[in-house]
């Protein structure tokens, strides 16, 4: 009898140190964004690659300051747990709002008061309850005033504190809770709210991308480089300059990109970084998916060139030039992560890969 408690006692010890254990925080987050805008069937999406995926994007409703999700958008977000669940049951799916198409003074607007920055965050809960996600992923592109970084703070206390107080009262496990940012200290300079990022945020997705792209730099650059000596546009240097503001590096996911971008070249021969254009090629702003890439790639026998010094792919044709991250780039970052402690990366996003060759790399150099 008295074997019979004590081992009953054991087992419930150990069942709360492994609850505990899970609900201090997560141990890897192995990501990827989904693009509605896409159109990639999300029952295609192959969530046995991937810890976390996130559904993007909801909008705000600039009129009420609500959460909304686009009639057309409604019955793919409303079934998109429990559909990269049936691949994956263990996967963890996050409702991120906002984006890069957004209207950042909408955002703005909405944080700069009590009340409205209420209706937001209670609204983000209702929407992420109602379709079943198990967390919710700010997307403000960008805060740019102190006065809105301030603002950015008071809602992120608001929203965690509401988060927490949601699980309490409905015992369910509390939502979880992530914003994508730029480097720390922007081109603007601007700091980001610390205390508040470091006390309400799960984690940051370091958006480590679009450095370098036809629409405003007319030479050729590596758009997503790791390393970019003499120089603050590199992923090393985003994620130092998060760490350096008193961040922990486990606080810290890195985002790399399934897409590229192609520049028309001036000269055929002068085809290597900073090399002069003359605008975007093949699209209206240079950009391809990945497997759009390797398609051109294999279609004009492109020349192929990975450079290790700055962790960047790129590949050219007559006078088009596209630089892009390649496996190569991408099993360099993802060993980055795991040197500096990171807590894992993100890829924008998972329609744009090639018969899933970069989310795999990406997984398998992370391992189990
Ligand atoms: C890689 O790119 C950097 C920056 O343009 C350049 O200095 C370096 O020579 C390149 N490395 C190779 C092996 O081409």
């Amino acid at each position: 009898m008295a074997a019979k408690l004590l081992s009953f006692l054991f087992f419930s010890f150990h069942f709360l140190v492994f609850q505990l254990h899970f609900s201090a925080g997560q141990d890897v987050v192995r990501a990827a964004y989904w693009s509605a805008g896409s159109e990639f069937p999300v029952s295609d999406i192959d969530s046995t690659l991937f810890t976390h995926l996130f559904c993007a994007f909801a909008d705000l409703d600039s009129q009420t300051n609500q959460v909304t999700v686009s009639s057309a958008n409604q019955a793919r977000f409303s079934t998109f747990t429990e559909t990269v669940q049936l691949k994956n049951p263990y996967i963890k799916t996050l409702l991120s709002i906002g984006g890069g198409s957004s209207s950042a003074s909408d955002f703005a607007s909405m944080a700069s008061q009590a009340n409205t920055r209420k209706s937001f965050i209670d609204s983000s809960i209702n929407i992420a309850r109602s379709y079943g996600f198990h967390g919710l992923d700010l997307d403000w592109e960008y805060p740019s005033t102190p006065t809105e970084m301030n603002n950015l703070g008071l809602l992120l206390n608001e929203w965690r504190v509401a988060l927490v107080n949601e699980a309490a009262n409905t015992g369910n496990s509390r939502l979880l809770l992530s914003a994508a940012f730029f480097r720390n200290s922007d081109y603007y300079t601007l700091d980001y709210p610390i205390q508040a990022i470091q006390n309400s945020l799960d984690w940051i997705n370091v958006m480590a991308y679009d450095f370098y792209g036809p629409g405003w730099s007319t030479v050729t650059g590596p758009p997503a480089a790791l390393y970019n000596p003499g120089t603050q546009v590199s992923g090393d240097y985003g994620i130092t300059s998060w760490i350096q503001s008193g961040i922990p590096s486990n606080k810290l996911v890195l985002g790399f990109p399934f897409y590229g971008y192609a520049w028309q070249l001036v000269d055929a021969n002068n085809h290597g970084f900073f090399a002069p254009t003359s605008g975007p090629a093949i699209t209206p702003n240079g950009d391809l998916g990945y497997g759009q890439i390797k398609d051109f790639i294999s279609a004009n026998s492109a020349t192929e060139v990975y450079n290790a010094t700055v962790v960047s792919n790129y590949c050219y044709a007559g006078t088009t030039w596209i630089g892009f991250d390649d496996t190569e780039s991408i099993t360099a970052k993802v060993s980055y992560c795991k040197q500096k402690g990171l807590l894992g990366y993100f890829a924008w996003h998972v329609g744009a890969d090639d018969g899933w060759t970069l989310s795999r790399a990406a997984s398998e150099t992370w391992g189990s």
